[in-house]
């Protein structure tokens, strides 16, 4: 079934005739626009694509399956939307009241006179957990990308040159391959790596420095998004203690995973794991997340999710240690759920490498 029948699925337990989408993910995810401004009104038998004068060409490059329709300057476009919605014959039409400010919805509300405009509660979320083949095509593409992107930096891993030197060759790595980078990218080192989610900085890499690269790039619309740790120069043994038992933590969660089992077990896999080597206090966030056309996309391995594993779901496994004033470690793959286990879609070494 593509998005759209599946969306019409979904809306069928709603009482409305049919929904305006408005949230750029899930606009994106029904029809493959990329632009900022786009709305779909969906009903059981039409849907119909709404966009500005900006987007009207690439509207016709992206969208297909149902007609375009745009307005210019000065047409307001709440009230373009609510014609559209009357042409189409819905009186009760739902708003997405997941992704909807009362401002938006005051502002529709204000244009809208003879149409009810009525709160429906999210349903793209457990719709995008599930990837068709298409999809998963692209994050594979995505994540051999940034395979790539790592093998291709490591010669930059070396006293002296600075976090924001590794970012940008990396970045600039993925969008001479075409790509985008799939969200800025987290190079930090030192003492810096025990922030979990800290900036590429113009501090130098030096001697003893645990470097994490947490980076991922962005192929026809999807993500991948991965983290490799390594350390410049020579490890030490605390080096070798702290990553080897974040590499323990993530593999056995990963060997833990199979359709039928819950997120929120494999996250408490790797918290005991690491509890055993006295870890677990460093180790703040949820163990990972969906990911697709979203980094952050629906699905969450945390204490607690209520998620369940399922075939063609894609999730993020990525336990982290970040101990202030030493440093930190983190191992992130991308691992696509199969019918009888699981498939690792990111394929660099794990072994911890000491550079250069
Ligand atoms: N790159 C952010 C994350 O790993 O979730
Ligand atoms: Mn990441
Ligand atoms: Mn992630």
């Amino acid at each position: 079934m593509n998005h759209l029948d599946r969306l019409r699925a979904a809306l069928q337990g709603a009482s409305v005739d049919g929904l305006i989408v408005s949230h750029p993910d899930n606009v994106g995810w029904l029809t493959g626009f990329t632009g900022t401004y786009g709305r779909v009104i969906v009903t059981p038998k039409d849907a119909v694509f709404i966009t500005d004068s900006r987007y009207t060409l690439q509207a016709e490059e992206q969208v297909s399956g149902m007609p375009i329709r745009w307005f210019r300057s000065p047409t307001d476009s709440n009230e373009f939307v609510a014609e559209q919605v009357r042409s189409i014959g819905a009186s009760r039409i739902g708003f997405e009241s997941a992704n909807t400010t009362y401002a938006e919805w005051e502002r529709l509300a204000q244009k809208a006179a003879g149409i009810e405009i009525y709160p429906v509660a999210d349903l793209f979320g457990p719709l995008r957990m599930v990837k068709d083949p298409d999809e998963i095509e692209k994050v594979r593409q995505a994540c051999a990308l940034a395979d790539a992107g790592f093998q291709h930096v490591l010669r930059m891993v070396q006293p002296g040159v600075t976090e924001r030197d590794i970012e940008l060759d990396l970045e600039f790595y993925i969008r001479r391959q075409g790509a985008e980078a799939a969200f800025p990218f987290i190079v930090v080192s030192g003492e810096r790596s025990a922030r979990p989610h800290g900036h590429a900085s113009d501090k130098a890499l030096a001697p003893g420095d645990f470097l994490t690269l947490d980076f991922g790039a962005r192929v026809d619309g999807y993500n991948s998004d991965i983290t490799r740790t390594v350390v410049v120069g020579k490890a030490t043994e605390r080096h070798r203690e702290v990553y080897a038992a974040v590499l323990e933590a993530q593999v056995a969660s990963i060997e833990a995973m199979r359709p039928g089992v819950a997120a929120k077990d494999v996250d408490r896999q790797s918290r005991e794991l690491l509890a055993k080597h006295d870890l677990a206090q460093y180790f703040g966030h949820g163990l990972g997340h969906g990911l697709g056309r979203v980094v952050h996309d629906t699905g969450r391995m945390s204490a607690s999710s209520e998620d369940v594993l399922a075939p063609n779901q894609v999730w993020t496994v990525e336990p982290g240690v970040y101990i202030p004033g030493f440093g930190g470690v983190r191992i992130e793959d991308d691992v696509l759920i199969l019918d009888g286990g699981v498939e690792v879609l990111t394929k660099s070494p794990k072994e911890l490498l000491e550079l250069p």
